[in-house]
């Protein structure tokens, strides 16, 4: 019987309240199912930030680094949070550990569960379509366009000061120039790629169908992305089994919204990953839906997709399932790592409770068309994951 270790920073706004949701399914597992959970919390984020002059309470990426199994994050931004340098607050929180933990691989999920509306056709995908959309997205999480903004908030995370690159003249343009650098690794590129092409495999046998990966980048134009491919090529000839597929990020975001059955896994330059999620998240019922997982070699955090949404902060109203969804990748993941056959056992049953709360078409929040509060939907998936773990282990 495993114990985990789980270090929760629930962040700013309605990143908060879908956190409280994540909670209470958490402790149904840890009561019901043979796994249990250390939790810390440890407030963090914008807010954090205007109340007591720091992104959260020092010591706290120390404790994330060597002292947590998992990291489960709500979300981070507050308006007019902003550091003196005019990089927003708590970006220590989210950048910082995505960087400083070495999170390479940012896993996005795109799955439309029965009873969703398809937001781009508006149709409920059983019935429109017999193939659900259900694909991965895999978001270079280290460097490309976000590389110094990661990097100044994993040593301000550290408590050191970054050494910025320096430019003397961009020729060519006058005047005041800002520029961030786009940096892509040969390093950095084989190790998401290399995870593109295991996930694949994984999901070729959980999936029992062929799974394919495809490259999205912009090689046609950018130096980085050239690199990028010729990588993805190189290590595609150590995985003959696996199909692959190649795209421009522009043509790719047509490909993506026409034909998303097509795709499987998918993996992509960081800041092309940052769009083509969000983009992608329509075919699922919305941001309110979409969970990730960011996964290095030693650590890994989970974190729902959207943002801490301070229009709607403070109404009890927003979707908790992506917080509640990234907290079965990180069933999914704690079995992968630890292979731990009961995480896994958990990570199906939580995913099959949020299918039963779905098909029923009741208790939906306001982006699925109900007006259900957050607590709510909380209520209905812990309850359904509580008589699911009760008879899977209560004979055992
Ligand atoms: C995301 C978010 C973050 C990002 C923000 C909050 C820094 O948009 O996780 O996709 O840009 O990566
Ligand atoms: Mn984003």
């Amino acid at each position: 019987m495993s114990t985990y270790r789980v270090t929760v920073l629930p962040g700013d706004g309605t990143g908060k309240e879908v956190m409280l949701e994540s909670m209470k399914v958490l402790d149904i597992f840890h009561k019901f199912s043979p796994l249990s959970f250390d939790i810390t919390q440890i407030p963090c984020g914008g807010e954090y930030y205007l109340d007591t002059g720091e992104e959260w309470p020092k010591g706290s990426f120390e404790f994330c680094r060597d002292q947590s199994d998992a990291i489960l994050l709500g979300a981070i931004g507050w308006p007019n949070a902003k550091l003196p340098n005019g990089d927003n607050a708590g970006g220590q929180c989210i950048l910082g550990l995505r960087s400083g933990l070495d999170l390479y691989a940012n896993i996005r999920p795109v799955k439309l569960y029965k009873g969703i509306r398809h937001k781009v056709h508006g149709q409920f995908n059983d019935i429109w379509n017999p193939k659900l959309v259900d694909l991965v997205l895999i978001r270079e999480n280290t460097e490309g366009l976000y590389h110094s903004l990661l990097r100044r908030s994993a040593q301000a995370a550290i408590g050191k000061k970054d050494s910025p690159m320096e430019i003397k003249n961009f020729p060519g343009l006058e005047g005041e120039v800002a520029w961030d650098p786009r940096p892509i690794s040969r390093s950095g590129s084989e190790r998401v790629i290399r995870f593109g092409f295991e996930l694949a495999k994984r999901r070729s046998d959980t999936h029992r169908k062929k799974q394919k990966l495809t490259c999205v980048d912009k090689s046609n134009v950018l130096r980085g992305c050239r690199l990028f491919r010729k990588i993805f090529d190189e290590i595609s000839e150590e995985y003959p089994e696996i199909e692959t597929s190649k795209a421009f990020i522009d043509a790719f975001t047509m490909w993506l919204v026409r034909d998303p059955e097509d795709l499987d896994v998918v993996v992509l330059p960081n800041m092309f990953g940052d769009i083509a999620t969000d983009l992608a998240s329509v075919l699922q019922g919305g941001l309110g839906m979409a969970a990730s997982a960011n996964i290095g070699d030693n650590h890994m955090l989970f974190e729902p997709v959207h943002g801490s949404s301070p229009k709607y902060a403070g109404k009890g109203v927003v979707n908790p399932i992506a917080a509640i969804s990234s907290l079965q990748l990180m069933f999914e993941y704690l079995g992968v790592r630890n292979n731990d056959s009961i995480a896994t056992q958990c990570s199906t049953i939580l995913d099959t409770a949020i299918s039963t709360h779905l098909s029923s078409r009741k208790l939906m929040t306001y982006d699925l068309g109900g007006n259900a509060s957050t607590s709510d939907v909380g209520d209905s998936i812990s309850q359904i994951c509580k008589e699911s773990l009760i008879s899977h282990y209560s004979n055992e």
